[in-house]
């Protein structure tokens, strides 16, 4: 194989074969193919696209560069889910221990969160005590004993995709549908599960703006995964707000407890709902409308949020911190952001929320970042809600008092106040099975 020949190729919208992705790859992880080959190949990929054969034999040949979970050790169905990312997003936090608390494994390899989205692994460690990197065989003690461990990517697991990653970082190719999808399914397939469950979210937020772009992710991720012999469906979910009312690490979870509480955010209550039903359909718990009923009740009854403390006692956090989230330390300076007219609010930008809420110190720009976890925003006027002038929108919290004016400013621009009606946004858009698209 020469790469020269394979840019040309693809270049010209050319295929590649199952060999020669395997090729390519591998050349790649070895340093056989310098960065520059492969950063034309991204680009010629970028413009040129993959068919679906092609992404999976992408996606399969990125997974087996590197380690191989093998969840065997674990009784059971293991379910995996997966959010494109977002702000505000802590669904993994509520949807993991209540689908464990009915019977489902979760086996959970999580990410940090980097520019303005977070990352699950970033609001577990503000938990005190909690450990995110333990043994494959901690690992898997763990799940067999409380049903679920989320802890960080270990090991030498999808070296292909973290080198690739970092040169599409630099080389204006992120945004690629079969890059992404690749990029996301070769981690989930390494990691072993039975089922994935993906959040694809869209919106002003999302890594994919645009409804059509999310449903065409969403189709070529789950036929990634039919492909690779796993049960996949994907939900489409709302991101053009965030996702609940807090943003920051610690912030989330006391959130997350509340709504395993039955007492958090709609919008969020029924996200993680609609989630954790297909997490419990895919793993044979019944029909959809059951397995709804069934984390209904794991909410209701406290189950779920039994099951979390567990999990995190088990990891080594203090789970009183779950039993009283109070307990979370409260950052030294708070400022209240307010509406400067009368009005409605008619748009938040997502992004822009999150840019603030790393700015308070709740994400990093940079991998190595040091995070405030007690930094972090309270949202007190969502998309839709009428505002008088003076009212409360949001509330800042930071532990350097120098940071609250940038990111005070930051987030009254990401607040659009204007006058009339809004449409209503739907927070499921639909679901994308191995069957096709149904958009609700
Ligand atoms: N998340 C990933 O892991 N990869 C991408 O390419 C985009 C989002």
């Amino acid at each position: 194989m020469r790469m020269y020949d394979l840019i040309e190729r693809k270049k010209h919208g050319g295929r590649l074969s199952r060999g020669e992705l395997h090729d390519m790859i591998r050349g790649f992880v070895d340093g056989e193919i310098p960065d520059y080959q492969m950063s034309a190949m991204l680009m010629a990929i970028y413009f040129q696209g993959m068919d679906e054969e092609e992404t999976l034999g992408l996606t399969l040949e990125m997974a087996a560069s590197g380690d191989m979970v093998d969840l065997s050790g674990i009784e059971g169905i293991k379910v995996d889910k997966h959010s494109t990312g977002g702000v505000g997003d802590k669904t993994t936090l509520v949807i993991g221990p209540l689908a464990a608390s009915l019977g489902v494994k979760v086996a959970k390899m999580s990410g940090k969160g980097l520019g303005h989205t977070g990352g699950t692994i970033d609001k577990l460690e503000s938990i005190p005590g909690l450990c995110t990197a333990v043994s494959r065989q901690r690992f898997f003690e763990i799940v067999n004993e409380t049903g679920i461990a989320v802890i960080g990517q270990s090991g030498n697991m999808v070296p292909a995709d973290k080198k690739l990653y970092a040169l599409r970082d630099v080389t204006a190719t992120v945004d690629s549908i079969p890059l992404i999808a690749s990029s996301i399914m070769s981690k989930k397939i390494a990691a072993g599960s039975d089922g994935i469950v993906l959040d694809v979210k869209t919106g002003s937020g999302a890594f994919m703006k645009s409804l059509e772009d999310s449903v065409a992710l969403a189709k070529e991720m789950v036929a990634i995964g039919t492909g690779a012999g796993r049960r996949c469906c994907a939900l489409i979910t709302d991101m053009d707000v965030p996702l609940g009312s807090a943003i920051g690490n610690s912030l989330e979870v006391r959130e997350a407890v509340e709504t395993l509480k039955g007492r958090g955010p709609g919008d969020l209550t029924e996200v993680c709902l609609q989630l954790c039903s297909h997490m419990l359909y895919m793993a044979g718990k019944g029909d959809l409308d059951s397995c709804y009923a069934l984390a209904r009740d794991a909410m209701a009854d406290g189950r779920g949020l039994k099951t979390l403390a567990a999990m995190v006692k088990a990891q080594g956090g203090d789970e009183t911190y779950i039993l009283d989230p109070d307990r979370f330390p409260k950052a030294p300076y708070v400022r209240e952001v307010k509406a400067d007219r009368d009005g409605r609010v008619t748009h938040i930008d997502t992004a822009g929320c999150g840019i603030a809420s790393a700015m308070l110190g709740a994400g990093r720009q940079k991998k190595e970042d040091v995070i405030d976890y007690s930094a972090g925003i309270c949202l007190h006027k969502k998309y839709g809600e009428e505002v008088r002038k003076g009212d409360l929108l949001a509330v800042l919290y930071a532990s350097r008092e120098e940071l609250l004016d940038g990111a005070s400013q930051k987030l009254m621009d990401a607040y659009t106040i204007g006058d009339g009606d809004v449409e209503a946004k739907k927070l499921v858009y639909g679901q994308v099975t191995g069957d096709g698209v149904e958009m609700f």
